[in-house]
């Protein structure tokens, strides 16, 4: 029974039922998750989960287009997502070219952008021109320097304020949904009715229009700590060393391989 999304069924979801979205970085997961999940988000998180780094900002260009190419060559009708990584949308101009770098070498159907009335001048020249643009607002992790860490929003009136004058500002910049991240429930629940294109909540509460998790996060192969938001759905890393360990005394004791499994 699933169906592939566009934009225009993902902002009629609103209000009818929640939208599932779940990152992947590779062929091997995205095929694993795209029949179950609504989105498939090749997140920046990856520069962290897969290539080791403490934060997103190092992520390139070139890395977001390999992965991306991964994920839609796994998931070949799912609604894909790529994000833009940190200084490739500093101004409208290098904003454009990017990002249609990304529509012309892979077959993602939109693309990610932190940032909300201060970038949607930027994401109003995307849409545009034709690219579909889900916005990321709240905390944002390629703030994470300049910010001096990852700090929960909407804790103040101000900056609950702020928050709700974001997410107007990139719908009406003409993004089809936004990410919310790291906000009071309550603040995203006033985000979430103050908008009519839905809501993707990660650590943002209940009352977002979707939710978004970061598969290594949610299937448990992300082990050193645990955010708050996540729920585990599987004990990924457990199962894995268990199953190595398993391969590693078959090996040493001469049971692996066995008659059956040779030629
Ligand atoms: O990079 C990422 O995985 C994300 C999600 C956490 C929304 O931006
Ligand atoms: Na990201």
């Amino acid at each position: 029974n699933f169906e592939k999304l566009n934009i225009t069924k993902i902002k009629e979801a609103k209000n009818k039922y929640k939208l599932t979205v779940i990152t992947a970085y590779d062929a091997l997961f995205a095929n694993l998750f795209k029949d179950s999940a609504d989105m498939i988000l090749v997140g920046d998180s990856l520069n962290m989960s897969f290539a080791g780094k403490s934060d997103t900002l190092s992520a390139t260009l070139e890395q977001m287009i390999y992965h991306t190419n991964a994920v839609c060559n796994g998931a070949k009708d799912a609604f894909i997502i790529t994000d833009m990584p940190f200084s490739t949308y500093i101004n409208k101009d290098e904003a454009l070219k990017n990002c249609s770098e990304v529509y012309r070498r892979t077959l993602a159907s939109a693309v990610k952008i932190e940032g909300g009335e201060d970038r949607a001048e930027i994401i109003n020249h995307l849409t545009k021109n034709s690219i579909a643009v889900m916005a990321h607002i709240g905390l944002m992790p390629q703030y994470v320097r300049s910010e001096g860490g990852y700090k929960v929003r909407g804790k103040t009136k101000d900056d609950e304020e702020q928050l709700i004058r974001d997410a107007i500002a990139v719908e009406k910049a003409g993004a089809f949904s936004i990410v919310i991240e790291g906000v009071k429930g309550d603040v995203a629940k006033k985000i979430s009715q103050s908008v009519k294109i839905p809501t993707i909540g990660i650590g943002a509460g209940k009352d977002c229009d979707g939710q978004v998790l970061v598969w290594s996060d949610m299937l448990g192969f992300f082990e050193e700590f645990k955010p708050k938001f996540v729920r585990r759905y599987l004990d990924g890393a457990k199962l894995v060393k268990e199953a190595v360990e398993q391969y590693r005394d078959d090996v040493q004791k001469q049971s692996f391989p066995s008659q059956n499994e040779e030629y």
